[in-house]
């Protein structure tokens, strides 16, 4: 019953707030997007925001230039871009850029990549993001505790031309703890949920950069999943069309829309029709809970139906026949794990960072990684640096991903080409099983 204590929670909230203030809850991202340019700023700093419906109590927490999420940034591909980020917090920070296949010292991983940004200080970020698509930044310091309490936002990397759509939504997707005064709980590394699912809201929304569409109108949608732990499976109705990419890499062909299921960090995008008043539910057991809804605004008789095309395909190496062929197994928690050692979660007997890395690999190489779940929970596993292919059970490459979801007791081989010199973290993302140990790096040089 352990792991269901979030879902429970939130049928107690869905019935007193979800259910009776589901509009309310949907707002705007305050910031929309900064026009594509050179340079950036963001500031860490405190901020309250509304979580809970109008009327109930702000939430105070973190985040970037005044809000929660923090401003969206739209990157141009293949442009460098400078992003200053100053600490204004009373604790140290740093950020990383997720997804982005990005130079090693500015992949914002404190003791790995940098030093933390200490109170006071500024960093500048430089990079140059190669592929479009959809990613996400956020802290990378006690990440567990930082990003439930806010420090992430959306980052937009644009297309050199953008698909035909009326409206382009970022639909960001998060959980808290949050208390009858709408205050965080101070639960972020309690030991029970580390060794299970790890903290879980007791509340979930989803933020949209915009709120109203037209029926008619045909819309990109940006899913991002925010939540440090939760997996969220998400329903969208009101709408036909497809998944166009995953984890920002545009899939090959549109892709039939279902049900989506997004782990921590992964990101979904779709173009699809809007036939009606658009919602996002998480899908429980329980039933469906409202995340968010876009409202239905007129309608849009000038566009013709026309099929969804496929977006640019990103610039990727081909795989080579792989060189080595590495397992990680993933071990320890609740509910029967086993393993060596004193930590909660490890890679094969071994938590946290080593001196060595689990994998060593010439730039350019080709490896096939086994991952195993020996585990009573679903990890979401997360390559810094470098997108790889999951591979189907025969040994097809299938999608392209940054972070991918092995249930319990299920195993997966994913193929990466290693050609982006430095030392890349991989580790668990959900959060909590991060820090209970499930974390380690490896080296391309
Ligand atoms: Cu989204 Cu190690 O990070
Ligand atoms: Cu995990």
């Amino acid at each position: 019953s352990d792991n269901l204590s979030g879902y429970a929670n939130i049928r107690l909230h869905m019935n007193r707030r979800t259910f009776l203030a589901s509009v309310s809850a949907v707002s705007l991202l305050p910031v929309r997007g900064f026009a594509a340019q050179n340079a950036l700023h963001l500031k860490a700093q405190q901020v309250t925001r509304q979580i809970l419906p109008q009327g109930e109590g702000a939430t105070a927490m973190l985040g970037f230039n005044g809000s929660m999420p923090g401003p969206e940034l739209r990157l141009r591909r293949d442009a460098r871009i400078a992003i200053d980020v100053h600490n204004a917090l009373d604790e140290g920070t740093a950020v990383h850029w997720h997804g982005i296949r990005l130079e090693n010292m500015m992949d914002g991983v404190p003791m790995l990549t940098q030093e933390l940004i200490e109170p006071g200080d500024t960093m500048t970020y430089s990079f140059v993001p190669p592929d479009a698509g959809t990613y996400w930044y956020h802290s990378h310091y006690i990440s567990y505790e930082q990003v439930a309490r806010g420090m992430m936002g959306p980052l937009i990397v644009e297309d050199d031309v953008p698909p035909d759509v009326d409206h382009d939504i970022t639909v960001l997707l998060s959980d808290w703890q949050l208390d009858e005064t709408g205050q965080l709980l101070d639960a972020f590394a309690d030991m029970h949920s580390v060794a299970h699912g790890g903290y879980m809201g007791n509340f979930a929304r989803a933020f949209l950069s915009q709120e109203r569409v037209s029926t008619g109108d045909r819309i990109r949608l940006r899913l991002i999943n925010a939540a440090t732990n939760r997996i969220f499976p998400v329903a969208v109705s009101g709408v036909s069309g497809a998944v166009v990419a995953l984890d920002g890499m545009a899939l090959s062909a549109p892709r039939a829309l279902g049900d989506l299921e997004l782990a921590p960090a992964q990101r979904a995008d779709l173009i699809v029709d809007v036939k009606g008043p658009v919602g996002f539910d998480m899908v429980t057991r329980q039933g469906a809970y409202r995340l968010a809804e876009l409202i239905v605004d007129g309608s849009n008789t000038t566009r013709h139906a026309t099929s969804i095309k496929s977006l640019a395909p990103p610039d990727l190496p081909t795989p080579d026949k792989p060189a080595q062929h590495l397992t990680l197994t993933m071990m320890g928690g609740a509910m029967g794990g086993r393993h060596q050692g004193d930590n909660i979660w490890s890679f094969n007997n071994t938590s946290d960072l080593q001196a060595d890395p689990f994998g060593s690999f010439r730039r350019g190489e080709t490896a096939r990684i086994t991952l195993v779940n020996d585990t009573a929970f679903p990890h979401g596993i997360h390559l810094h640096g470098h997108h790889f292919y999951e591979t189907d059970k025969d040994g097809t490459l299938g999608d392209l991903r940054d972070t991918t979801l092995v249930h319990a007791g299920e195993s997966r081989d994913i193929i990466c080409v290693f050609d982006n010199p430095g030392r890349w973290l991989l580790h668990c993302h959900m959060l909590s099983h991060a820090v209970g140990g499930m974390r380690t790096w490896v080296n391309v040089a």
